[in-house]
């Protein structure tokens, strides 16, 4: 570990790092162990990850906790999902309020029970002004929901004439997004060896840097964050420039 930290780079710290925290499932599997198994253990993950975060000094990390899309999977595998964040959600946002971490989420909440909501609004409350840095829960999150709900919204304005046409540019449209107020993703991380983005962040992450590992998310460690980060700070970002 001493030996990676070694070849961080301080001056070369992401701004935003997203996490696809993929392959639960098939770590169970691979145990002859239920699915559930595995989600069970990705929050010994998270913590290693915030940790890992807070070591470096990476402000903001986005988690991509539930696709839009998920609820396309089997009702007993949702509803296994939804029981898991009932039990534990209360224990673990306060382990992150311990870390001093502010919590925000992203995505339509109202297809949660109000208890899950009400959970996640206190914390929201509660965590506003923690100051070691910004934790972005993506729950029942889709950036195609969340682009066309900003695109409905800003075209309403345009429609009853309060604003014109001609002010929709960049900005504006981030500003109507979930993330409004959050820097870019410099770097996206995909663990399970899967190579796509599954609907996660398609507006912020447009010159994200992209890293793929065959580990499965449940056996994502502090180290392999790190290597993470390593190989970010190889990269060379042009933003479409030349140099
Ligand atoms: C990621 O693990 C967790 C969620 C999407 C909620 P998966 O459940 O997708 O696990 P695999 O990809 O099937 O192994
Ligand atoms: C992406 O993983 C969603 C989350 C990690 C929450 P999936 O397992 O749902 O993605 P696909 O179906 O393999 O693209
Ligand atoms: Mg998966």
């Amino acid at each position: 570990m001493k030996n990676l930290l070694e070849k961080i780079d301080y001056s070369k710290i992401p701004h935003h790092v997203a996490i696809i925290m993929d392959g639960n499932g098939r770590w169970a599997e691979k145990r002859g162990k239920l699915r559930t198994f595995g989600h069970e253990q990705a929050m010994i993950s998270i913590i290693d990850s915030l940790n890992a975060c807070k070591e470096l000094g990476i402000p903001y990390i986005t988690l991509y906790v539930f696709s839009s899309e998920n609820w396309s999977r089997p009702k007993q595998e949702v509803e296994n999902l939804l029981n898991l964040f009932h039990k534990n959600l209360k224990k673990y946002l306060e382990v992150i309020h311990r870390k001093n971490l502010r919590i925000i989420s992203i995505g339509c909440m109202e297809k949660f029970s109000d208890f899950l909501q009400k959970v996640l609004c206190f914390f929201i409350k509660k965590t506003k002004h923690n100051s070691s840095g910004t934790l972005v829960l993506a729950l029942n999150y889709g950036s195609r929901e969340e682009i066309i709900r900003a695109t409905k919204n800003i075209a309403k304005k345009v429609c009853q004439g309060v604003i014109p046409l001609e002010d929709i540019n960049d900005s504006f449209f981030q500003d109507h997004l979930y993330t409004k107020n959050l820097p870019d993703v410099d770097l996206v991380i995909r663990t399970s060896g899967e190579k796509r983005i599954s609907n996660f962040l398609l507006w912020q992450s447009a010159y994200a840097e992209l890293y793929f590992t065959n580990i499965l998310w449940p056996d994502f460690r502090k180290k392999d964050f790190f290597k993470a980060i390593i190989n970010y700070q190889k990269r060379k970002r042009r933003f479409g420039n030349i140099h």
